[in-house]
């Protein structure tokens, strides 16, 4: 059974319990002070006891924490425990802390308001489930022959030329050039945006300014690669001044994402925003149904807020984040808490 140990100081006491309810509620064996230090126990011992069984050691860095003798002490001995091999570290920052020397090359985890999204993220490294390693990987593009990829591409470059000089709807006169969508032909998963991004009308690629940076972190976050998805978006002109798409605009559009969906068959589409929500699967509400499957023409339809938001809200980003992580898990064919 997988064990932590939650290094926190007292005054993070109420975010350090609910990790621990929550870490227990999965099922990993939790030592934290005071309710893990046995009657009688020293504190001194009661740590080290709990430090020399733990398989991950779950560092709560704050201000108050930075400065705590008790906390230095445990995390100075669970640096030389994971060196040995005994356990690996996990570190949160929580309260607007700056990473502590000693552990400045880690991948910190920063709580951004929302313990349910650490304690999930904890969850994904501290008790990943036994699901075979095929399950795991549900996003895996298709194994394809060379004739079934390249009638894919065929039609996927036919989209594209045909975007590049279209006039169907008024966004052609606000485009600097057309962004179809990209990835791979075998592509179980299609990510659907709503308009190109600025960078994205220059360069002819969806996903590369910031929101598409923040989609990748939240790919790599479920250890998909960029380049094993397909991304595009339910018009493929970019809109002066960041507007948003007219219905009309949208629906004059809908042949050139109907074709893209008809020859990739994705598996799983994600939708990015109310608007691409609207276009797959109407009558929806993003508010209500946002991290949740749906099934749409026979297709997994996972409805998550746009990335975008994220940037602006913290609110989003954790959102976001947790969508993300039990989107993976539902597909992975493991419990979703
Ligand atoms: N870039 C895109 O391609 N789509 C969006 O929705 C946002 C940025
Ligand atoms: Fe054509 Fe779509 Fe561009 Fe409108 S948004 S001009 S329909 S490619």
């Amino acid at each position: 059974m997988p064990q932590a140990f939650i290094s926190h100081c007292t005054e993070d006491s109420e975010f350090a319990q609910q990790i621990a309810s929550g870490l227990a509620s999965s099922g990993v064996e939790v030592w934290i002070a005071p309710d893990s230090i046995r009657p009688g126990e020293e504190f001194v011992d009661a740590i080290q006891r709990g430090l020399s069984t733990t398989t991950h050691f779950v560092l709560v860095m704050s201000p108050d924490a930075f400065e705590s003798p008790w906390v230095k002490l445990e995390m100075n001995t669970a640096i030389r425990l994971e060196r040995e091999g005994q356990l690996l570290i996990s570190p949160i920052l929580y309260r607007d802390c700056k990473p502590p020397l000693l552990l400045g090359s880690y991948q910190w985890i920063s709580y951004g308001g929302d313990s349910t999204s650490i304690v999930k993220r904890l969850i994904a490294s501290i008790a990943p489930s036994e699901a075979p390693p095929s399950a795991r990987r549900w996003w895996e593009p298709r194994m394809l022959t060379d004739d079934q990829a390249s009638a894919i591409q065929q039609g996927l470059d036919e989209v594209g030329a045909e975007t590049s000089i279209c006039k169907l709807c008024p966004l052609s006169n606000e485009r600097t050039i057309a962004v179809p969508g990209a990835g791979v032909t075998g592509a179980q998963v299609m990510l659907i945006g709503e308009a190109p991004g600025p960078e994205d009308d220059k360069t002819g690629m969806p996903f590369v300014s910031a929101a598409g940076q923040f989609l990748d972190e939240l790919l790599g976050l479920i250890s998909i690669p960029h380049n094993s998805v397909f991304m595009t978006n339910i018009v493929k002109c970019r809109p002066n001044k960041n507007r948003d798409p007219e219905s009309y605009e949208i629906k004059a559009c809908s042949d050139y994402l109907d074709r893209q969906i008809a020859l990739i068959e994705p598996k799983v589409i994600v939708t990015l925003g109310a608007h691409a929500l609207n276009r797959i699967a109407p009558g929806h509400k993003l508010s209500s149904d946002h991290g949740q499957p749906l099934s749409v023409d026979g297709r997994i339809v996972f409805p998550m807020y746009h990335p975008a938001a994220a940037l602006y809200r913290s609110r989003y980003r954790n959102i976001l984040i947790k969508d993300f992580i039990d989107m993976d898990r539902y597909l992975a064919g493991q419990p979703v808490a």
